[in-house]
Parts: C-alpha cells; sequence; structure tokens
C-alpha cells in the first residue's frame, strides 16, 4: 500500500502507526463495540483508546523525545518542537453505527508548521500522505485537488464547539445550496473530508472551530494538493487557527462573501 523508498523517517513512522491503528479500528469495526460519552457528549470506544495507545507507542519508540497531543490521552512529554496531534479514529459516530467513513490521523507540527500529515481509513484501504513541499498521495498516487466550479461542487462544514458556530453551520448548510453551491454533504468525519478534498472527491470543506487533531494532517493535505486555504475572512490562513476555508480554490472567493453575509446576519 505504501512504497517506503524516498519517503523521510517521520513519514514513514506515521505511516506505520496509522497502518498499525487501522488494523485495530478494523479488528472491532461491525462488533458490538460499546460506546461511552465523553464530558463533551462526544462518544468514545475501546477502539480509540487501543488506537491511540499503539500509535503513542510507535512514535515513542522512534522518536522518544517529541511531545504527542493525542485525543484520548491529552498531552504527552510536553516541551519538544516536534509535536504529533493524533485523533486516533475521526469519525466515531460513524464507526459505532457501521459506517465506513472514519480514519485515522496523524500529523507533525513543527513550530506551528504542519510538516507530515497522514489520514488512513481502513476499510477503503484508503492511505493519503504529504509531506511539506513534495505534494500529496494516496496509495502512492500523487493527488491534486479537483477543478470543478460551484455548480458542480460537494461541499461540507464542520461544527465548531461554540452555539454560535453551530448556528453559523446550520445557515450555511442550508444556504449554500440555494445561493450556488451543486450539493452538501456531512461525511461525519473531518480527517476524511479534507483527505477527499486533496483528492478532488470534494470541492471545499469549511471548519467552524474543532481541534487540531481532528484538521492538522488535513490540512496538509489540501495544501499540498493545490488547494486553498483561508481564514473565513479570506485572510492567509495559520496553524492552529480552527476556523477556515480548504477547497480547490475555484469558487472559494464566492464562500468567503456567503460566509461573510450570514455572520453579518447572525450578528457573530
Ligand atoms: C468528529 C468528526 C466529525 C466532526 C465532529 C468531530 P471524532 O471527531 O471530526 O466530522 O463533525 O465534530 O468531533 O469525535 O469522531 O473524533
Ligand atoms: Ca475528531
Ligand atoms: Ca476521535
Amino acid at each position: 500500500m505504501a512504497n517506503m523508498e524516498n519517503k523521510s523517517p517521520e513519514l514513514k513512522v506515521a505511516i506505520e502507526a496509522a497502518l498499525e491503528a487501522g488494523k485495530i479500528l478494523e479488528k472491532y469495526f461491525e462488533t458490538e463495540i460499546l460506546r461511552e460519552f465523553k464530558e463533551d457528549d462526544s462518544p468514545v470506544t475501546l477502539a480509540d483508546r487501543e488506537s491511540e495507545d499503539i500509535i503513542k507507542k510507535i512514535i515513542l519508540e522512534n522518536f522518544p523525545t517529541h511531545s504527542i497531543l493525542g485525543e484520548e490521552t491529552g498531552m504527552t512529554q510536553n516541551g519538544s518542537e516536534y509535536i504529533w496531534h493524533v485523533d486516533p479514529l475521526d469519525g466515531t459516530r460513524n464507526f459505532a453505527n457501521g459506517i465506513p467513513i472514519f480514519g485515522v490521523s496523524i500529523a507533525l507540527v513543527v513550530n506551528n508548521e504542519v510538516i507530515i500529515g497522514v489520514v488512513y481509513n481502513p476499510i477503503c484501504r484508503s492511505l493519503s500522505y504529504a509531506e511539506k513541499g513534495k505534494g500529496a498521495y494516496q496509495n502512492d498516487i500523487k493527488t491534486l485537488v479537483s477543478k470543478d466550479d460551484a455548480d458542480h461542487a460537494i461541499v461540507t462544514v464542520d461544527p465548531g464547539k461554540k452555539e454560535e458556530d453551530k448556528k453559523l453551520r446550520r445557515e450555511l448548510q442550508y444556504i449554500l445550496p440555494s445561493a450556488f453551491v451543486r450539493s452538501m454533504r456531512d461525511l461525519g468525519s473531518t480527517a476524511v473530508e479534507l483527505a477527499y478534498v486533496a483528492r478532488g472527491g470534494l470541492e471545499a470543506n469549511i471548519q467552524l472551530g474543532l481541534s487540531t487533531y481532528d484538521f492538522a494532517a488535513g490540512v496538509l493535505l489540501v495544501e499540498e494538493a493545490g488547494g486553498k486555504i483561508t481564514t473565513l475572512e479570506g485572510n492567509p490562513w495559520k496553524f492552529p487557527e480552527s476556523k477556515f476555508v480548504a477547497s480547490n480554490g475555484v469558487f472559494h472567493d464566492r464562500i468567503i462573501e456567503e460566509i461573510k453575509k450570514q455572520k453579518e446576519k447572525l450578528k457573530i
């Protein structure tokens, strides 16, 4: 699935960790796995936890001094300038309901710049990866964003955590198709959605305030596939800003205009 030649040691480790974690997710998928709910009401399963454990083990065996920020266990070894942002299972609701759209998301960030990004869906055997400045790949084939304009576009909007961001999401999901976008989706996994933008399967993804481990790997994929990422105001985006538009660039400005209108309407 992945030829390990010509890859940096960090990318090789990220891929190895994603593939191993993927085996765990596959083992539990479509079994009677128990869901629990965290304080923020998001679901978590044994698969999320085991996946994070194996990813951390593999990273620390190879880079014992690096820091890791994982969704399930928080920060391990704070203080390194090399910080891995890990979502061991992005799309837990899909996973627990037997819907095969979810992924492992692993990114390496140095001085607030994402330099490695890997998103892996073990059910589709779809391994997306990118290294800063070296392009984006899916199963070792170089990928580019699509060239489709809005009248053929599929767009996704991911929620934020604040009530006002949730309202903005509802407005955009409703208004964008009637304004100019062909169709909207909610795939239920931010990491997978961004990976789809990077391979031309979706034309844009709007992020309204999730956590760095949700989007860090995906943004590098989009950038390296020739996509455009800006803040919601259309300014240059910089990690770890959690609100942004990631698109194929073709109708990016129209999305920004629409977000501005909706924010004015909602007075946010
Ligand atoms: C979720 C996914 C989903 C987004 C949710 C996230 P999780 O992550 O990224 O796309 O809409 O808000 O919480 O909890 O499955 O890792
Ligand atoms: Ca997530
Ligand atoms: Ca998760």
